[in-house]
């Protein structure tokens, strides 16, 4: 049976169906979920069961996959680009990458030169409550801001620095990317896709530092008012994981954020990155 396609929300995404990774899915198939991906930003394949390696080799069907490296504590994978994500312990110590609770929005890699182009991943083991990804479309929120906005944001740079484990806190920010102790990165306040031509906010809460060349004052200001339209709920669609769950998402278009969840349930995904380019 060829796959199905099912948008799950006027904002974004879009449900595959009849595409079982572990049993390989064929050239015509994979060209639609290509093209879906493409249209929606974000695919969902449910039911899967598959292994790192068949994980990493569907992966590889979109483009050249990024390593982990950068995050040196996650030791948990003998596979050099697949990420746990995930509370579990062992003796104690975590052994996976973010670990706990929620995640504001962001963008994956954004503060690096060429912020990956994609996200992929693979739920082990949802939690019963919480822990759902939400995906915001910043194609829609930049077409959807005043012509006035657009005139103003258009051709702006901003800082974006690494701090998913809070190493840059309101307080020390200035003097830690001062220092170089963090991954920090200056992109174009508006990007464009490079596929489908589409011009999107690039801005986050959690790692958007500062407007580039901009008074302080000013650059709090016009990054609060990007975040408060760019979070609008008309623009998001909300993920609650079910076990096997695939999903892909498109990172130069979309943000994500992870909903709180109970510290007492446990939280097992794999992940893995597509390269990117850098944002123009
Ligand atoms: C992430 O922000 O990349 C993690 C998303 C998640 O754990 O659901």
């Amino acid at each position: 049976m060829p796959i199905t396609v099912t948008p799950l929300s006027p904002a974004l995404g879009a449900e595959i169906g009849n595409a079982d990774i572990a049993a390989g899915i064929g050239e015509e198939d994979f060209r639609d979920i290509l093209h879906a991906w493409h249209r929606y930003a974000l695919v969902v394949l449910p039911g899967q069961s598959i292994t790192e390696e068949q994980q990493v080799a569907f992966g590889a069907r979109f483009g050249v996959l990024a390593p982990w490296s950068q995050f040196a504590d996650d030791h948990q994978s003998k596979n050099s680009t697949i990420m746990l994500v995930s509370n579990l312990k062992e003796n104690g110590e975590y052994i996976g990458s973010l670990q706990e609770g929620e995640i504001q929005f962001h963008s994956d890699g954004i503060y690096t030169e060429e912020p990956v182009a994609a996200t992929m991943l693979y739920a082990v083991k949802p939690t019963t409550h919480g822990g759902e990804t939400a995906y915001g479309n910043m194609s829609l929120a930049y077409e959807t801001l005043a012509a006035d906005i657009k005139a103003r944001i258009d051709g702006l740079k901003a800082l974006h620095a690494f701090t998913y484990n809070s190493l840059v806190t309101a307080d020390n920010e200035a003097k830690m990317i001062g220092h170089d102790q963090v991954s920090h990165y200056v992109h174009p306040v508006v990007r464009t896709h490079p596929v489908t031509g589409r011009k999107a906010l690039y801005v986050n809460r959690l790692m958007t530092q500062a407007i580039v060349g901009m008074e302080e004052d000013e650059s709090r200001e016009l990054l609060a008012f990007l975040y408060h339209h760019l979070e609008n709920p008309d623009f998001v669609y909300q993920h609650k994981w079910r076990k096997g769950d695939t999903l892909i998402w498109d990172n130069r278009c979309l943000v994500h954020t992870r909903r709180d969840f109970p510290p007492n349930e446990t939280r097992i995904m794999k992940r893995l990155t597509i390269k990117g380019d850098r944002p123009f």
